[in-house]
């Protein structure tokens, strides 16, 4: 835990000192198979993708195509969807600042677990800020972590407004709403930058897929 202390991420060391932490702990990462055994099992070589952007910019659309064509081509994944994961694991947490640091940080730590099991994890989630892509990345490692910015302007996320949530959000009926009122800062540096407001979800998934695939395959 100690290594975290280190980032400039004041809320989330705030958090953590409010949970009380374990003590007399002796992990066995040491003992078990490696992430490399695991890897030559597959036949491949796991990452993380990270799909971050605005509600409606069609990260999970992306995310579900990308994963079908992967099977298609032999690889194992496991895809990991902010709607899914804040229904059970992350059940408890809102989306103020501090709670979207939270989730994120599980987020990455769960993702972490795929990968050292070998497996390729598509990750979706909002992810607005620099902080808490910078913890996820710190989480993961900057070599396993694939960040991909899914861009659609605010104007047509919130003209498909597929969930009636932006609709909501601009009569008050939801506070904190990504691109409302609440920050997405733009990804300085992704990997890869899909405008999925000009491409289909076909072209977009290829994109994502001519890029990893050199990486992922052994
Ligand atoms: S994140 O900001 O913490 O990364 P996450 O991806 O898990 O967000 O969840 C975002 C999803 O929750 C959105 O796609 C949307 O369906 C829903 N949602 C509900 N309230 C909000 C809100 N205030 N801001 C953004 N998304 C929200």
């Amino acid at each position: 835990m100690g290594e975290f202390v280190e980032l400039p991420l004041r809320i989330y060391i705030c958090s953590r000192e409010k949970m009380s932490a374990a003590t007399n702990i002796h992990p066995i990462f040491h003992k078990l198979l490696q992430r490399t055994d695991k890897e030559n099992l597959l036949n491949q070589n796991s990452k993380v993708i990270w799909l971050t952007g605005l509600s409606g910019s069609g990260k999970s659309t992306i995310a579900e195509a990308l994963e079908k064509n992967l099977h298609e081509k032999n690889f194992l994944t496991m895809l990991l969807d902010g709607d899914n994961i804040r229904a059970g694991i992350n059940n408890n947490l809102g989306f103020s600042d501090e709670d979207r640091l939270e989730n994120i940080r599980r987020i990455a730590e769960v993702s972490k677990l795929f990968l050292n099991c070998g497996i390729i994890t598509i990750n979706s989630f909002v992810s607005p800020t620099n902080d808490v892509r910078t913890l996820a990345k710190k989480i993961i490692g900057e070599n396993d972590f694939i960040e991909v910015f899914v861009n659609c302007p605010l104007e047509v996320c919130e003209q498909r407004d597929v969930k009636g949530l932006y609709a909501k959000a601009r009569r008050g009926e939801i506070k904190d709403f990504t691109g409302i009122t609440a920050p997405f800062e733009i990804p300085a540096s992704p990997s890869l930058e899909i405008k999925s407001n000009e491409l289909t979800i076909e072209e977009s998934v290829e994109k994502i897929f001519n890029h990893i695939l050199p990486i992922i395959k052994k």
